[in-house]
């Protein structure tokens, strides 16, 4: 893919909560870096193909004065990024008070997670101004910004007003989970500084042109004297572009690890230990967005009402740790060990287990291996941005040519083609089942039908194409006419 535009001259900042790696500190004094998980980060690898840019984020754990350099150092040297330090007791109210306890609910929808303290308030507005003040030293007149997510919101606002004086900066905004509706957004505390922050921004995206809309409609609300037109907004003598970019991955990329030796190794041993069982397979973060629970009583469901699979189906659920220091986290995850020690208590025998649950992170190679062995993948979530999970399934199927299983909540239902994925409801239980079963039993030219249609879009429409297209509509003030989506 070529990189962008070659006439311009300024360089790209990309600004996230998340760095591509995650520090822990050894036991002699020296320091771990391990690639982090989760959406973001497997975006960015396909950005970083069409333009080198540097990436100032959060190095997920306080790090004493003696070690910055080092860390700094670190990270400079191996991932162009430069970490901002925060002190524990502010990570803690900005990351897993505000944007976890908080945003990250409403966002999905789902007020009843949320908790309320007043002091994560003034931690998040806090962070968002130490971002601020460590990136102003870099910037220079030419260049791109780009923020992304939740953590970040009120940051495209202080930069702008910091920054007055840069006449030719461009800023974005690239939001990585669902938009709300305004009844949801209304509730937001700072709804009306969020506003004010992103229309400050030269392109606002998100994941599906719903989500675009959703927010359209809530700045108006919010912020009397907003117009819009009919995809941006006019507000305080700027033009704000607002529009749909979904994500995808580098699908070549998951072919090329699945060819390893190492991911052939792991799939034989795979193929060896499930030979004559059909797998179905979860990979989550233990979010409950992500509708675990809901999978688990469904899969519970079509064993008890389909005997003839017992014995002959197995569901691999991987839950990766996640903000296990937030209170939802840890009583979802208690919820979901009970209940796959309650369904495998119901149907194992001897000589069987149906549900195999790893809670932990496990290395690529495996990963697409486990993507390759399934027939099925089954994406239950309850509100879900886009799922990155579903394409890179479909990236690793090129032999089996396996079914995809798809919440009607989940943003790729706006991307994939749904009529070759088995839609459902998570929350619908015995229609869920059957359509376990339905998937189960689907023949092989149904499904190599279902499988091109689908990798078609997930070869065409790459991450490094969305950071493409991005950049170039803030360079140009234009949104292309196609950019990955049918509605
Ligand atoms: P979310 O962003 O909510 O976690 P997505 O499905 O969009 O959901 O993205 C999850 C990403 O995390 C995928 O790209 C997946 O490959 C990646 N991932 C899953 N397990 C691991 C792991 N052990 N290490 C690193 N990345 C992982
Ligand atoms: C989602 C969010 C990302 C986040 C990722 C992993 O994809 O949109 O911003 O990085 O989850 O979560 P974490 O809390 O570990 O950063």
């Amino acid at each position: 893919m070529d990189g962008i535009d070659p006439d311009f001259e300024g360089r790209v900042l990309v600004v996230a909560n998340r760095l591509p790696m995650t520090i822990k500190p050894k036991d002699d004094g020296e320091f771990e870096y391990s690639i982090s998980s989760g959406g973001l980060v497997a975006g960015m690898k396909g950005l970083a193909k069409v333009v080198d840019f540097k990436w100032f984020g959060w190095p997920g754990i306080e790090v004493h004065r003696n070690d910055k350099d080092k860390v700094r150092l670190h990270l400079a040297d191996n991932f162009n990024a430069v970490p901002i330090f925060l002190s524990n007791d502010l990570a803690e109210k900005h990351y897993n008070g505000f944007s976890n306890s908080i945003l990250w609910p409403l966002l999905h929808r789902m007020p009843e997670k949320a908790g309320s303290e007043t002091d994560w308030s003034k931690a998040y507005q806090e962070v968002n101004e130490i971002f601020a003040d460590n990136i102003l030293p870099y910037v220079e007149d030419n260049d791109m910004i780009w923020v992304h997510d939740y953590h970040l919101l009120l940051l495209p606002g202080i930069l702008r007003d910091r920054l007055k004086k840069k006449k030719n900066l461009k800023i974005g905004f690239f939001l990585h989970t669902p938009f709300p509706t305004e009844d949801y957004f209304t509730i937001l505390p700072f709804r009306e500084e969020i506003c004010k922050s992103l229309l400050m921004c030269d392109v606002v995206g998100f994941h599906t042109n719903q989500y675009a809309k959703d927010f359209l409609d809530s700045a108006r609300i919010v912020l009397p004297g907003v117009a819009r037109s009919p995809m941006d907004l006019h507000w305080a003598g700027r033009r704000v572009l607002v529009h749909g970019f979904p994500l995808g991955i580098e699908a070549d990329e998951w072919r090329e690890k699945l060819e390893t030796e190492a991911a052939q190794s792991e799939l034989a041993s795979i193929q060896q230990q499930f030979k004559g069982q059909k797998i179905l397979l979860g990979v989550d973060r233990l979010d409950y967005i992500k509708g675990i629970p809901q999978k688990l009583q469904a899969f519970d469901r079509f064993l008890t009402e389909h005997p003839e699979w017992v014995g002959k189906v197995v569901l691999i659920q991987l839950a990766i740790p996640t903000r296990a220091d937030v209170d939802t986290y840890r009583v979802l995850r208690e919820e979901v060990e009970q209940l796959v020690g309650r369904v495998n208590g119901k149907h194992a025998t001897f000589k069987y287990t149906p549900v195999h649950y790893l809670y932990r992170s496990i290395k690529p190679d495996l990963l697409s291996a486990l993507y390759a062995a399934a027939d099925v993948c089954v994406i239950s979530s309850v509100r879900d941005g886009l799922n990155l999970v579903s394409y890179e399934y479909v990236a690793c199927q090129g032999k089996k040519k396996g079914v995809m299983m798809m919440s009607n909540y989940v943003g790729a239902m706006k991307t994939l083609p749904p009529s070759s994925m088995v839609v459902f409801n998570p929350w619908d239980t015995l229609r869920f089942a059957e359509k376990i079963n339905q998937a189960l039993n689907m023949g092989e030219e149904e499904r190599e039908k279902r499988y091109k249609e689908i990798m078609k879009i997930v070869d065409t429409w790459t991450s490094a194409k969305w950071g493409k297209i991005f950049l170039e509509t803030m360079m140009e003030g234009e949104i292309p006419k196609n950019v990955g989506m049918p509605d």
